[in-house]
């Protein structure tokens, strides 16, 4: 195995009967609570009232900041910031999808910072890895995708330069997350396969390019694409089955918990770069959404040309039973089954039909490189130049809907 050094620190609760032990926990930490939501989703349902309520029985104050769009705005992120600063905020509590975890970790640090950009912090630009600490954050989940609740990471988009970047920070990790299943069974469908196509690059991206060298890695992240493979069909089937809906949140915060690198070769996350640049530039893309499309066209690049094949291949040997006898075949065998997969779930089309344009190709690959490449290329086993992206991005107009998505 190579060297590592793994830090998780944030504690998760899960299971819908630990809210009085996460509001206890907050009140250990602040009197006064922030809570950042999205379009409405959680409000409608009444999930806010009732985090509210718990909240409040602690004594501790709230006020609430709505209105955090999916892949979120810079601004939208500075305006937060700034109605958390004129409340007094103590910590930041993010309540709803990935979208909103990022958003009040970029607040969190603008708070702590006494700032009033964030853009300015994300990679590629010039304060960048210069976060000096971030206010308290909490979290409670509900989507079923990014890890955004463990991660140190957010992701922040800016319309106005067309751009998503990543700010990565251990002062960005949350405090305490809460899991409950119950707030993830309103899920629209589309919402729960993009999630999963999510959960499942996390995964894969550590395993094709990580080598051989970390045996329960590859066991660990195979129960994990294992276990959303089986559980997504069975989700859509029965949406409001809290078992099969915490089985892919927990799922997803194991799948960016770190825990799947552990022990591997450092590697890029090269599909979240590409699919980054694309949702930067269309922002109405779902990132899981984004990840599905390239999915089948960058795995089959890899493998011709020659690189990860036989990862690819131990993949379609463990999760498909693959017999072919040699491994680039039983690689693209895997390629076709994953990608059948991808069909039935309704995961399955090209970037045209997101409402890309082939003509901005070359301008999604060129930010791609330009914010998350090194020497004008991203890093696969090789280098993955803007011509390469273009490559993959027409080889997503193969990939033709077969059902409706949605
Ligand atoms: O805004 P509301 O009304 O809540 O509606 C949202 C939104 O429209 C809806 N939704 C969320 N929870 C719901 C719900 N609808 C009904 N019931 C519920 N319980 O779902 C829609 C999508 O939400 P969003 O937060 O955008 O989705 P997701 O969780 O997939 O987050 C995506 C963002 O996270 C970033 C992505 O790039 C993207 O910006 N990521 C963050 C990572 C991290 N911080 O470590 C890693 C990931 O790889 C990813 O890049
Ligand atoms: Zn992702």
């Amino acid at each position: 195995m190579h060297k590592f050094d793994l830090h998780i620190p944030t504690r998760i609760l899960y299971g819908p009967e630990q809210g009085t032990k996460f509001a206890n926990h907050i009140s250990g930490l602040a009197d006064k609570v922030m809570i950042i939501i999205g379009g409405g989703s959680v409000e409608e349902k009444g999930y806010l009232q009732f985090v509210q309520s718990l909240l409040e029985s602690n004594k501790i104050q709230t006020e609430v900041f709505r209105g955090i769009e999916p892949n979120p705005h810079s601004q939208t992120i500075n305006n937060g910031a700034q109605a958390a600063r004129e409340f007094g905020a103590d910590m930041l509590l993010a309540f709803g999808g990935g979208s909103v975890m990022d958003a009040a970790k970029g607040m969190a640090a603008l708070l702590y910072m006494d700032e009033t950009d964030i853009w300015p912090y994300v990679r590629g630009e010039k304060k960048s890895g210069r976060i000096t600490g971030a206010a308290p954050i909490a979290c409670i989940p509900t989507t079923a995708a990014t890890a955004s609740e463990v991660t140190p990471v957010s992701v922040i988009s800016n319309p106005e330069v067309r751009g998503k970047s990543v700010i990565a920070s251990r002062h960005l990790r949350s405090e305490v997350s809460w899991l409950n299943p119950d707030f993830t069974t309103s899920l629209p469908s589309t919402v729960t396969r993009d999630g999963a196509s999510d959960i499942l690059s996390h995964v894969f991206e550590n395993y094709i390019l990580g080598g051989n060298d970390s045996p329960i890695a590859d066991r660990y992240s195979e129960a994990i694409i294992e276990t959303v493979l089986e559980t997504l069909p069975k989700v859509i089937d029965s949406p409001n089955d809290a078992g099969l809906r915490g089985t892919l949140l927990w799922a997803s915060t194991l799948a960016l918990n770190g825990m799947q690198q552990a022990g591997r070769q450092p590697g890029e996350f090269v599909m979240h770069s590409m699919e980054h640049a694309i949702s930067g530039f269309y922002p109405n893309v779902a990132h899981g959404r984004g990840l599905a499309t390239l999915y089948p066209a960058y795995f089959r690049w890899m493998v011709e040309h020659n690189r990860a094949t036989d990862r690819f291949a131990q993949l379609g040997t463990r999760l498909f039973n693959v017999t072919a006898d040699e491994p680039h075949r039983a690689a693209l065998e895997f390629i076709s089954r994953f990608e059948q997969w991808l069909q039935d779930n309704e995961l399955y089309q090209s970037l045209p039909d997101l409402g890309v344009s082939t003509e901005n190709y070359q301008q999604i690959a060129r930010y791609a490189i330009d914010v998350y490449g090194q020497d004008k290329t991203l890093s696969a086993l090789g280098p993955i130049t803007e011509e390469h992206i273009v490559e993959i991005f027409h080889a997503t107009e193969d990939q033709h809907t077969q059902k409706s998505v949605g």
